[in-house]
């Protein structure tokens, strides 16, 4: 069984799916601990689903690796195999890639490497595309450039504005995550392979 850690900022829209998946038996994957930046409503999904969590809280850029080395020690108590960070709006500090990935990964709001950063789904609308999507990678050490584990592509409809368009590219991404998580789980994706490649 894959033992798995959550990171969340928000909603938790995704971090619920996971765990909505993992509740089923013949899902090969646990979500054992939900971490956050602050005291996200996402938390409270882990609670209903008697998940234990915690909070690092985020101090300011200054704090940035002082934070980093407390999210580790939190990680370390739990040890999961998968680290998944799922709207955390934060890039994680090297000492935390360093730790954990290739066994990191994150979702993303559009079909990298097209519009990486924290306003996927906005700049997709600002460019005039006729489509965008969304992808699960490995994290390395830049902003949403690591390997791509999995990718789809969501078409742009007229009179979209950015959360009508990231409400239909969040159920994407949760289908992508429940099946990259899977894939992990079952042997069928080696993240240390497709790191490398
Ligand atoms: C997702 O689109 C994630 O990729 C983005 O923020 C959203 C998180 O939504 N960075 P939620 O917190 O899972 O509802």
């Amino acid at each position: 069984m894959l033992t798995v850690a959550v990171l969340i900022s928000g909603a938790g829209s995704n971090l619920r799916a996971l765990l909505e998946a993992a509740a089923d038996p013949g899902y090969p994957a646990r979500v054992i601990v939900v971490g956050s930046d602050r005291e996200a409503s996402g938390l409270a999904h882990a609670e209903e689903f008697g998940i234990p969590s915690f909070v690092v809280p985020w101090r300011g850029a200054a704090e940035r690796e002082a934070w980093g080395d407390e999210l580790n020690a939190q990680l370390a108590v739990w040890q999961p195999d998968l680290v998944v960070l799922s709207g955390l709006m934060r890039l994680v500090p090297p000492a935390v890639v360093a730790a954990w990935s290739p066994h990191l990964v994150n979702t993303h709001p559009a079909y990298l490497p097209e519009f990486p950063g924290a306003h996927a789904v906005r700049d997709a609308l600002a460019a005039g595309v006729p489509q965008t999507g969304a992808s699960v990678i490995v994290v390395d050490d830049g902003v949403d450039s690591g390997p791509l584990l999995a990718q789809e592509r969501v078409p742009i409809e007229p009179g979209d504005d950015e959360t009508r368009l990231h409400d239909r590219i969040k159920p994407v991404e949760r289908r992508l995550l429940i099946d990259v998580v899977r894939r992990i789980a079952t042997g069928e994706l080696d993240l240390t392979a497709a790191a490398a490649s």
